[in-house]
């Protein structure tokens, strides 16, 4: 989807779409149009009992006196909640409203209410079009018929925006995270058996074009540095075990100490020799919705030209049952030297932080460390499907987290950690064992985690619930969502670039 930023007119072809928000009067270019079709717009806004609500929208096809096809007008909601969250969800609804439409180009334009404060009309225009954006991924490559009335037309929005140049210039910046976006649902939407650890690899090494260097460490060398808590969940795979490593140096000092992001990259979990029930198991196809995220954020970083140093390593293994497979009640020791009794194969994700985050720490010694990963299925219960758990040991650094995700529309909720649940995981043979029992299962994951974090600032953010969505909503389509780039790179831009 191409966007563009035009001045703020009715335009000579195509579909035209008006946000307005609820109960105001029609000003300005909907007013011009309604003048126009000697009155068509106020008699169909009206036939529709459009009110403005938020989501509403009323269609009037090839309009009098205008050579548009059609006139969408959609209710922004309530005038006071204008902002740049609610001229996402326009631009996403319109673009959702018009993908398959037939039509190929459209303009999109909000009427700002006259309650609203404070808004930058640059911010909301690009917005608008990273809703649009957003909304209208696909992923269509394995399909080899489609009926035509399915397939997209809409392939240009222009927005209209009154300084349209000053836009242009916010655009580049959203624009690059909507790319990065898109890089990371594909990652998390192929299938396993064409994404494996080292395919994942070799699609990261895209990332060298924007100026991220890229390794990747096989099991040769993993074992050599004693990550056996990964290895131990890939000994079941036919597949190799990779640790991706990408480093973006954008900061003025390219030695300044850098930020890390940490992902859990399980590109299928069976559960192992603990294995999953068959109803549903394709759904770990997107256990690597970490790795996605890390890699997507560093894409984001890098499109954008991001003043600032970070790493991003991606734990790839892929969780099987075999022969030689990881069995309930092995016991392992980790590249920190602490043993873990393996109780349950299918609790691999903290295995496979476990080195990945040591492995960071001791590494590059970052000024924080945050990890993402699809690690319990209790997080479901806890928040749902669209609210990922946050853990820290830091509360400046998760409050700037969750101030973040606000903004981005990313739902994000703290959890509780402490010394009463981290002796859960206390093992009788070894350090610590891979379970915490049946109550609290996401905080008793997190403090495992810990168990591998010194004294830096840490943040886990368990996305098991968010990664993958049921239904379109908002700013993405059924499916991957990206979840995490978006609230991820606005933490970097407001607190970490010099
Ligand atoms: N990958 C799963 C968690 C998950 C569940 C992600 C549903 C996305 C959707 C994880 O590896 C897992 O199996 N966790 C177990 C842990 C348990 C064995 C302690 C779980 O949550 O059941
Ligand atoms: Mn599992
Ligand atoms: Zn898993």
């Amino acid at each position: 989807m191409q966007i563009t930023f035009v001045k703020s007119e009715i335009p000579d072809d195509g579909t035209f779409v008006v946000g307005v928000a609820e109960d105001q009067e029609t000003t300005g270019v909907l007013e011009q149009l309604d003048k126009k079709s000697k009155g068509a717009v106020e008699r169909a806004l009206k036939a529709a009992r459009f009110t403005g609500a938020k989501g509403q929208v009323a269609e009037v096809l090839a309009p009098a006196g205008v050579d548009l096809d059609r006139l969408l007008v959609v209710g922004l909601g309530k005038p006071d909640d204008f902002g740049p969250s609610a001229a996402e969800d326009f631009g996403a609804r319109a673009a959702a409203r018009l993908l398959t439409s037939g039509e190929k180009a459209a303009t999109f334009l909000v009427q700002t209410p006259k309650e609203a404060s404070n808004v930058d009309e640059a911010e909301i225009a690009a917005r608008i079009g990273l809703g649009a954006t957003l909304r209208a991924y696909r992923f269509d490559q394995y399909r080899t018929t489609q009926k035509k009335t399915d397939k997209p037309t809409l392939a240009k929005v222009n927005v209209a925006a009154a300084d349209p140049a000053d836009v242009k210039k916010a655009w580049r910046a959203t624009e690059a995270v909507a790319r990065a976006v898109y890089f990371a649902r594909d990652l998390v939407t192929e299938p396993a058996n064409v994404l494996y650890p080292e395919e994942f690899v070799k699609r990261a090494r895209k990332l060298e074009d924007l100026g991220v260097e890229v390794e990747a460490l096989g099991e040769k060398e993993m074992a050599k540095l004693g990550m056996n808590a990964i290895l131990g969940v890939g000994q079941g795979s036919e597949r190799e075990t990779q640790l991706l490593i990408m480093q973006w140096k954008g900061a003025r000092d390219r030695n300044a100490q850098p930020i890390a992001f940490v992902g859990k990259g399980v590109t299928f979990d069976t559960g192992g020799i603990s294995i999953k029930p068959a109803g549903g198991m394709d759904a770990m196809k997107y256990d690597m919705g970490g790795a996605g995220t890390v890699t997507g954020l560093m894409h984001a970083l890098a499109g954008r030209k991001a003043k600032v140093n970070a790493i991003g390593i991606c734990g790839l293994v892929e969780n099987m049952p075999d022969g030689r497979a990881q069995r309930p009640g092995d016991v392992v020791k980790s590249m920190s030297g602490q043993t873990i009794e393996v109780l349950n194969t299918d609790a691999e994700g903290r295995l496979v932080l476990a080195d990945a985050v040591w492995y960071c720490q001791n590494r590059f010694k970052p000024k924080f460390m945050v990890d993402l990963a699809t690690l319990t299925g209790a997080i479901r219960t806890s928040l749902g499907l669209e609210i990922a758990g946050l853990f820290s040991n830091d509360d400046e650094l998760a409050d700037r987290l969750l101030a973040a995700a606000k903004v981005e529309g990313e739902g994000l909720w703290r959890m509780p950690m402490g010394d009463r649940f981290d002796r859960l995981i206390d093992s009788p043979i070894a350090d610590m064992k891979n379970i915490g029992g049946a109550f609290g299962g996401s905080i008793t994951a997190a403090q495992f985690i810990q168990r591998f974090v010194n004294k830096v600032p840490w943040a886990h953010i368990d996305i098991a619930g968010t990664a993958w969505a049921e239904e379109a909503r908002g700013s993405h389509p059924k499916g991957a969502t990206g979840y995490g780039i978006r609230l991820l790179n606005r933490l970097v831009a407001e607190h970490y670039e010099r």
